[in-house]
């Protein structure tokens, strides 16, 4: 067919432009080829008339067979149930193993069975259903728990499988589902739901939801751990930054600090060095008091120390710089970094990033939750002598989660 149709595109031109041009075909040769293609369209439509029959008589006879295979076997059937008043039955197949579902209108609730099976003893499950009429004031009362309805997070087999609707066509019927559903292999004339978390888990190399999917009749939607919030796309999960919110317990004399999926309320107290003695100068930071002429030990003291909180995701990829200490003046002529005593051995480096600061890294993934320490500290050097030690306490939150 289009061999055909692409030789008469190319003839219909050379028509067109057949008064000027010399190379063009003659009109008895024209007259041939046209012939030549009425030809080859009546062949090529016989032949397909001919495989649309001999198709047709297949599907019959597929038809014939599969009516004799049933009626022929005489599979024991079920009783044709009732559908409840007020209510009506889903599913055609009264086989054994098959199943009926049943549904209430508007206004009724189901008692008893959703769902009845054929039994090998050619009897329905269970008792039969009936539907009553739903009191307004019970219907409020119920709607109205948060309780009932947050703990049917499972919903109701009924609602997981609907009535599908068919078109009779010619020789056969074509049944189709709202979207969420697809036929039941059981049973044509029902919709079953479509588990879209297990569906994309199999099928798909991503996630459809950051941390949980929970399917529904229908749909599904994805749940974030406590401490986030779902994020506009409905399917990843943001943190909820307690303390900019004011949702903490923490007192004024604690440091609130937001860490993913929660907070931590910390305590910052100035330590105590033989000696010497700190004054608390701001939320995050000691200072030491001056030294009387002469006390050395006091001299050796850390001029101040910092304090620094910080949050991170669970298994960050590494290396990774935490923070930068920096000299904001120089008195002496060298400085000095140094990682002192951390309570996260092998996880930090300290290393040099110009001559006046250092950075501290984070130098292999820490799986959360876990909190890390370390205690950076700037020496000033004046030739050899020791001008002042400045300390920075660092604190770091992994949280549970990689987001
Ligand atoms: C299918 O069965 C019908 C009667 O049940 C019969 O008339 C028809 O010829 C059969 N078709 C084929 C292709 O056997
Ligand atoms: C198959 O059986 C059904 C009823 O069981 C009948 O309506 C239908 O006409 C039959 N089809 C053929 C091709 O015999
Ligand atoms: C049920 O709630 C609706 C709206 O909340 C109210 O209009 C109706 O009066 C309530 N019915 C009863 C019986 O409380
Ligand atoms: C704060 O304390 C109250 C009462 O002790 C408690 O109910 C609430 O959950 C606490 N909030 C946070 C964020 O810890
Ligand atoms: C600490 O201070 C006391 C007096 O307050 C002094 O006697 C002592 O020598 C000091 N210790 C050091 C190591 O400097
Ligand atoms: C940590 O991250 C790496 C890649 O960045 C990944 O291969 C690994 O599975 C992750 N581990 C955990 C426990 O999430």
């Amino acid at each position: 067919m289009y061999n055909s149709g692409l030789f008469l595109i190319i003839f219909i031109t050379c028509q067109m432009f057949g008064a000027q041009s010399q190379e063009c075909v003659s009109r008895q040769e024209v007259q041939s080829a046209l012939r030549h293609v009425h030809k080859l369209l009546s062949a090529h439509e016989s032949s397909f008339l001919q495989s649309v029959r001999s198709l047709r008589k297949k599907l019959n006879l597929l038809h014939n067979t599969s009516n004799i295979s049933t009626s022929e076997n005489n599979t024991p059937l079920c009783q044709h149930p009732n559908p409840p008043a007020n209510g009506r039955m889903l599913g055609q197949v009264f086989k054994v193993g098959h199943e009926v579902h049943f549904l209430c209108n508007h206004g009724f609730q189901l008692s008893g069975p959703e769902t009845r099976e054929c039994l090998d003893s050619l009897r329905w499950s269970g008792d039969e259903p009936t539907c009553q009429k739903v009191d307004a004031e019970t219907h409020n009362s119920t709607s109205s728990k948060p309780t009932s309805s947050s703990s049917s997070s499972t919903p109701s087999s009924s609602a997981h499988v609907r009535p599908s609707r068919c078109v009779e066509l010619q020789d056969s019927t074509h049944c189709t589902c709202e979207q969420g559903y697809s036929i039941s292999s059981q049973d044509r004339s029902l919709c079953t739901d479509v588990d879209e978390c297990e569906l994309y888990r199999m099928t798909q190399s991503g996630r459809l939801c950051l941390h949980k999917c929970i399917n529904t009749a229908g749909s599904y939607y994805c749940q974030c751990p406590s401490g986030y919030t779902i994020s506009k796309d409905n399917r990843g999960c943001q943190d909820i930054d307690e303390c900019k919110l004011d949702a903490h317990n923490c007192t004024k004399e604690q440091v609130c600090v937001n860490t993913f999926g929660g907070h931590r309320c910390m305590v910052v107290e100035c330590p105590r060095y033989r000696n010497a003695s700190y004054i608390k100068t701001s939320a995050l930071q000691c200072e030491r008091n001056p030294c009387v002429q002469g006390n050395k030990a006091c001299l050796q003291a850390p001029v101040s120390i910092s304090f620094h909180f910080m949050s991170v995701m669970s298994n960050i990829s590494t290396p990774r710089v935490l923070f930068r200490v920096s000299a904001s003046r120089i008195l002496g002529n060298s400085l000095r970094f140094g990682l002192l005593g951390n309570r996260g051995t092998g996880h930090f480096t300290l290393q040099r990033s110009s001559r006046q600061s250092g950075e501290l890294l984070l130098v292999e993934p820490v799986q959360g939750p876990a909190t890390l320490e370390a205690e950076v500290e700037m020496s000033e050097l004046d030739r050899r002598t020791l001008l002042g030690r400045y300390i920075t306490k660092v604190t770091l939150f992994v949280s549970q989660y990689s987001f």
